[in-house]
């Protein structure tokens, strides 16, 4: 006590002193810090419990108002704050390379004096650049990633050297747009703490997940914390996944371009309305790719060519999906599949979570109450439908030897996450105390595989769900705590949910076989998603369906995603759709909500909007917590399940071209679900529209997102949209609010103009899964082309064998249309099923006049003309579509 008491004392007057002295300097340096506008204070104290003093210690500028916006910083960097010294950049084969040097400490422990920045012209639309200490080796992101060792000749930007303010500045050549400025706050680069600013061409940012909200990024004073995290999803929170990617318009340029910083340590992103943003990172080192677009969908697609393309799902995996927690028996669970088939309700894949298991134990099952489940795959199976069950990584360490192969093998084989004294790590997840599997190590992978093939001789299952794999923990860190040391307790710990590293997951000083889980904790998920959809190639051989909810860039190429533990309420439907257009961002397309929420009862009204919506949603399933009550749509009214039946044969109906959209996703990066400012670039107007999505090019979709609305208001850019529940039109000529009718039964979902869409509507009422809807003949709907060639893709394959892309077993035609007339050519056939493939029917939409005539390869055919919809119905037919076809339609023209 005494003690604690003498040294207050003494700190008391070496504080008063230093006041004395800070105040000094404060005075000289005055100039630097007036001058700094409040949106360009760039915060120099972070941590919590700023004060003046603590802030005037780090030599930073310190100005309370309060008249300031909340959130802007008192305290700040002055101009001249020291930070590292540019030396000369050097031309490399690649590039530049510079090295930074300082001769001043920073605020936080161990600074690295002196560092290298390699700078490669990988692409003419690629730039990479990293900056990393060249004497010592630090973690980097181990995700496989192009390696390219030769400048490109041309580029589409242009990197300048700033040595006051130190830092790079990247524009775009064509019109010197400046992509990124480092130079606006000093970079600090610690053994645990990086950071580095950049301004924003605009304040439409994209991106920085995983996290809820609007899809457009707030940039006033917002905090994005990353680290990978299980908690029901809300706003400002760090969530299941990790994305350090951003998307930013230029403005009226119509450009876009995007960036991503390749570090998976905790970190926040801080975004103010310069607009400018500001990455912190505790580990690894500044790895930046910045992708020059100009178009919003190809930035992604440069994206995803260096993180890794998209799986191609089978095309059950685009039906519908129905889950829940709390079923109680396999017997239950297939009386609710055989409800939905008798209620025709389109369903092709049922679930179970947990509860299947015995004691929750992976690949076990229990064996009272879901004795049943191999007769009930069975019976799925029979129905041409598919069974997903849930998989935790968490394995059980708890029950007698010789009882429990999974942990006795796993022991064995020395696959599981290791404590700092390299035993393995015990935490507590649903079977109680467990252990939890080192994906990153080769053995790990191996022993997965044996569990899941073992299982899959019992259990076969057709797909995967991976659950808990932030990885989630019901102990912080472990059942025995955590260390002392840095990597648990780090100098400065980003502002995450639970406020430590070790919140609800595994301790960072864990150690796994590549490194320490300090590092790839965010990738857990991702490293488990590569495991488990290679062991279901190779039990299955036939494509892997994985659903995971921890990812970070990369997981697309082995999962899907879902949006995690909703509530059934109004606003979390709302939501899934900026959460689905950020997925999409990153590179995962196949992802979805829970329809009708998962937390919560939901009401009838709340799952019959929610139903309509998610029957457009990449990935589509209906998922219940346990103690809910039920809500498949049998649960409902009569009313209710017809318009879930029609949403959902909706969706089937579209599948040929969803199915399109995810090759194209696969082959090219491209996104699934998009926003309107995708098709539409460089109008303000769309910039923050997230309460309607687009599916690719051609479909917009406008749902009802509030409790009581009978209509919906949605924005439409200029040109002829056809909605496609009653075959009707509407026409704006520049963007503007319409709004629509929506009856409780209907979703407003309008092709645009200028498409042809190939659907497979369902003329058998009997039809519920794409088992049965894949042998329909197509049906191209064609919408008007008024201005300039209109078009069009089919993508067509046997739907479920590998690689059917990579080894050429696939159709892929392409449509192209005027006003009067339309083509289709085959770009490519390697598929041996093609010769069954036909043309059944079109739908030649909004046609003004008359039509007098109706001809394919020259031949006339029978036709209907609907005058008050303006349509044209051709039906009856069986056009092969393996031959190029064409077809035209006359109008009479009134005199
Ligand atoms: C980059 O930012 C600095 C401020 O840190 C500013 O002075 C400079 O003009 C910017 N560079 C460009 C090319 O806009
Ligand atoms: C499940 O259904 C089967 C067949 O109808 C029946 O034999 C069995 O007893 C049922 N199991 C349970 C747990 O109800
Ligand atoms: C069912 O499982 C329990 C607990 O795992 C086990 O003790 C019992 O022998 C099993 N019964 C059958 C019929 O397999
Ligand atoms: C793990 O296996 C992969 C693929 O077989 C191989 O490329 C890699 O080198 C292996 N890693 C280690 C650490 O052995
Ligand atoms: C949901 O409804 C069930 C059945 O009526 C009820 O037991 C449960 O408490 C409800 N849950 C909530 C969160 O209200
Ligand atoms: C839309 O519905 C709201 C009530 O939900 C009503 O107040 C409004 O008048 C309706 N608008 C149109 C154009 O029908
Ligand atoms: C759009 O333009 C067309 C043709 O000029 C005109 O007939 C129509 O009334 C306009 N529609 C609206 C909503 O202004
Ligand atoms: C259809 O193909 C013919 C022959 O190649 C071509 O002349 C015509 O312009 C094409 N029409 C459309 C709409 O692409
Ligand atoms: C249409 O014409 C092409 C040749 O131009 C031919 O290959 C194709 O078989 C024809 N299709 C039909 C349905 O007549």
């Amino acid at each position: 006590m005494e003690m604690k008491q003498k040294i207050k004392q003494d700190t008391s007057v070496a504080v008063i002193f230093l006041i004395y002295l800070l105040s000094c300097i404060a005075l000289t340096a005055g100039m630097q810090c007036s001058g700094i506008a409040p949106s360009y204070r760039f915060d120099c104290h972070p941590e919590a419990d700023v004060t003046q003093l603590k802030c005037q210690q780090r030599g930073c500028c310190w100005l309370s108002s309060k008249n300031l916006d909340e959130g802007v910083p008192y305290c700040f960097y002055p101009h001249d704050f020291p930070t590292y010294e540019m030396g000369s950049p050097e031309q490399t084969a690649f590039g530049y390379s510079v090295v930074l040097k300082r001769t001043t400490k920073s605020y936080y422990p161990n600074d690295v004096m002196q560092l290298q920045m390699d700078i490669y012209f990988e692409t003419s639309y690629r730039l990479h650049f990293k900056i990393y200490d060249p004497r010592s080796e630090r973690y980097e992101v181990p995700i496989p990633t192009p390696k390219v060792s030769k400048r490109a000749p041309s580029t589409d930007y242009k990197v300048q050297f700033s040595k006051s303010p130190m830092g790079l500045v990247i524009t775009r050549a064509v019109d010197n747009t400046v992509i990124f400025n480092s130079t606006l706050s000093p970079l600090i680069f610690a053994d645990q703490f990086l950071q580095m600013s950049t301004s924003l061409v605009t304040p439409y940012i994209y991106g920085l997940g995983e996290h809820r909200g609007r899809f457009k990024v707030a940039s006033d004073w917002k905090t994005y914390p990353m680290w990978s995290r299980d908690h029901p999803p809300q706003v400002g929170d760090n969530l299941y996944g990790v994305h350090p990617f951003y998307l930013n318009l230029e403005g009226a340029s119509s450009k876009a371009h995007g960036v991503l910083l390749l570090n998976s340590n905790a970190m926040e992103v801080v975004l103010q309305p310069a607009p400018a943003l500001t990455y912190r990172t505790i580990g690894g080192i500044l790895d930046f790719y910045i992708f020059m677009g100009p178009g919003s969908d190809e930035v992604v697609q440069q994206y995803t060519e260096v993180i890794g393309r998209p799986l191609m799902p089978p095309y059950w995996g685009l039906g519908f999906h129905l889950c829940r927690w709390g079923y109680g028996s396999s017997n239950r669970t297939l009386e609710i599949v055989k409800r939905m088939k008798a209620a025709l309700i389109p369903q092709d894949t049922q679930w179970n979570d947990i509860e299947y298991a015995d004691g929750r134990k992976d690949f076990t099952v229990n064996n009272s109450t879901f004795a049943g489940l191999p007769d009930m795959i069975k019976y799925l199976h029979a129905s041409g439908m598919h069974f997903i069950p849930i998989l935790d990584p968490g394995i059980s360490s708890t029950q007698p030897p010789g009882t429990y192969p999974p942990y006795d093998t796993g022991i064995a084989q020395d696959v599981f996450v290791k404590d700092s004294t390299g035993k393995p790590l015990v935490g507590e997840v649903w079977p109680g105390p467990t252990v939890f599997p080192d994906f990153f190590n080769n053995k790990t992978k191996s022993w997965w595989l044996d569990q899941i093939k073992s299982f899959h001789g019992k259990v076969p299952f057709d797909g995967l769900w991976i659950d808990m794999n932030e990885p989630s923990n019901f102990v912080d860190g472990s059942i025995n705590g955590c260390t002392k040391s840095s990597y648990d307790n780090p100098p400065y710990t980003p502002s995450i949910l639970g406020g430590s590293l070790d919140a609800m997951t595994v301790c960072a000083s864990a150690i796994q076989s590549i490194g320490k889980h300090y590092d790839l904790h965010s990738l857990y998920g991702y490293s488990e998603a590569i495991g488990t959809n290679e062991a279901l190639v190779k039990v299955r051989n036939k494509r892997a369906f994985v659903i995971s909810r921890s990812t970070f860039p990369g997981s697309g190429k082995h999962t899907g995603h879902w949006l995690g533990d909703n509530y059934s309420l109004w606003p979390d439907m709302a939501y899934s759709i900026a959460g689905i257009l950020s997925f999409n961002l990153f590179g995962i397309p196949l992802v979805g909500a829970d329809i009708c929420g998962f937390n919560l009862n939901t009401t009838e009204e709340l799952c019959q909007r929610w139903m309509q919506l998610g029957a457009f949603y990449p990935f589509s399933r209906n998922h219940n917590t346990i103690g809910a009550k039920d809500q498949d749509p049998t649960a409902f009214s009569v009313d209710m399940q017809i318009s879930s039946r029609n949403a959902l044969q909706i969706r089937y109906s579209l599948l040929p071209y969803i199915y399109t959209l995810f090759h194209f996703a696969h082959s090219k990066g491209s996104t699934v679900a998009r926003p309107l400012f995708f098709e539409f670039p460089g109008d303000p107007k769309l910039y923050d529209v997230d309460r309607q999505f687009m599916l690719g090019s051609s479909l917009v979709v406008t749902p009802v997102l509030e409790e009581g609305s009978t209509n919906v208001t949605g924005i439409f850019p200029k040109g002829i949209w056809f909605g496609v529940n009653h075959g009707t039109h509407f026409q704006v000529n520049s963007t503007q609010a319409v709004t629509l009718p929506a009856p409780l039964n209907e979703i407003n979902a309008h092709v645009r103009e200028g498409c042809i869409v190939p659907l497979q509507l369902p003329y058998k009422e009997g039809y519920t899964t794409t088992t049965e809807y894949r042998q329909l003949g197509f049906t191209l709907l064609i919408t008007r082309s008024i201005n300039g060639p209109g078009s069009g893709h089919l993508f067509w394959d046997d739907g479920d064998s590998l690689d059917t892309y990579e080894n050429g077993n696939y159709l892929l035609l392409e449509f192209s249309s005027s006003e009067t007339s339309m083509n289709s050519t085959v770009s490519y056939d390697g598929y041996s099923g093609s010769h069954a493939v036909t043309v059944q029917s079109f739908i030649i939409a909004t046609v003004p006049h008359p039509v007098s005539q109706v001809t394919i390869n020259g031949t006339s055919v029978a036709f209907d003309y609907e005058p008050q919809l303006m349509n044209v119905y051709v039906n009856n037919l069986k056009v092969p579509m393996q031959f190029n076809f064409y077809v035209k339609w006359e109008w009479q023209t009134q005199d």
